[in-house]
């Protein structure tokens, strides 16, 4: 196993403006009674339950499903029997930390490149009372964590996080070279299907929109999995509960979001009317059946 390359590019310094925005847009939902992911405080994919619940809780519910079935120790107990460290690379507003923490026990360490969203949940954790076992920093998951992390992570989530990193495949190497022995990685993404061309209308849209120059195809990560030396113990297509828009809704969407690009784009708002844009490609990439929605967890190989 190797660490990955040591230097990493530099993150985008959009990403910050855009999540401060995107919190933005979550506030002023609440507001009119709609949740886009603010009542689990997550910023991921809402998925559309058995019964038929929509919420950002549903993918959670998948996540420790899948942590219970790949556990070699009785779920929330990692082999030191003190509950398990849970890394967040990619946290957002905290809410995959807590979930995990309430159900797994053990301590969550979340780190984020938006100020807004570390100070919302590191505010979020003390109003909890968990702010001992819930830490959020601003930090970038390429970056050195050796003193976040001395003896690794049990578990690394990284929840449609590795869509915005510079190389997925070197940000992979580096995280899985931060496990322990046994410890696992649960990458959860949009993948586009292997073979999409790059200059795509709707791949390019979705890219530009949601600042995922080089999000990673379904093939990219497993290849980058296998050369990080981590083993797929569950690979779970979560596709059918992406909730999906009539394809007039969506074409009438795309249509009146185009329309107003000429006003939206001369506003500091732009950053928001391009999100929307990007999720509308994203959304067409699904009705074309050229994107996955995928939850993989890897486990590091090793004894502890
Ligand atoms: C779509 S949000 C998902 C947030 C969270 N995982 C969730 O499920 O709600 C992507 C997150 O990845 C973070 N992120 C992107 N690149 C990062 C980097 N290089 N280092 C740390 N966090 C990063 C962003 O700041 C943001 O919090």
């Amino acid at each position: 196993m190797t660490a990955g390359p040591v230097s990493a590019r530099p993150p985008s310094t959009d990403v910050p403006r855009y999540y401060a925005w995107l919190s933005r847009f979550q506030d002023a939902m609440r507001w009119i009674g709609h949740d886009t992911g603010q009542r689990t405080l997550t910023v991921h994919r809402r998925l559309r339950s058995a019964s038929g619940e929509v919420s950002g809780d549903v993918l959670h519910a998948h996540l420790l499903a899948g942590l219970g079935a790949t556990a070699t120790h009785p779920v929330g107990v990692d082999a030191t029997g003190d509950g398990p460290l849970v890394l967040d690379a990619g946290c957002g507003l905290g809410g995959t930390a807590f979930f995990l923490h309430a159900h797994l026990g053990g301590r969550a360490i979340g780190l984020t490149l938006s100020p807004e969203q570390a100070a919302r949940a590191t505010a979020e954790a003390a109003r909890r009372g968990v702010d001992a076992a819930c830490r959020f920093a601003v930090r970038d998951y390429d970056g050195p964590l050796d003193d976040l992390l001395p003896a690794g992570a049990d578990v690394i989530v990284a929840i449609e996080s590795l869509a915005h990193a510079p190389d997925p495949a070197a940000t992979i190497g580096r995280l899985a070279a931060r496990l322990r022995p046994q410890g696992r990685l649960v990458v959860v993404d949009d993948m586009p299907a292997d073979g999409v061309a790059d200059n795509d209308t709707d791949l390019a849209g979705f890219r530009r929109g949601w600042h995922a120059p080089h999000v990673a195809s379904t093939g990219a990560v497993d290849a980058a999995l296998a050369q990080a030396g981590l083993t797929v113990v569950l690979d779970a297509d979560l596709t059918a509960s992406v909730p999906r828009r009539a394809a007039i809704s969506l074409a009438l969407r795309l249509l009146a979001t185009r329309a107003v690009a000429p006003m939206a784009t001369r506003t500091p708002a732009r950053v928001l009317h391009e999100a929307i844009l990007g999720g509308l490609h994203l959304e067409r990439l699904y009705a074309r059946g050229l994107v996955r929605y995928r939850l993989v967890i890897a486990r590091r190989p090793g004894n502890r």
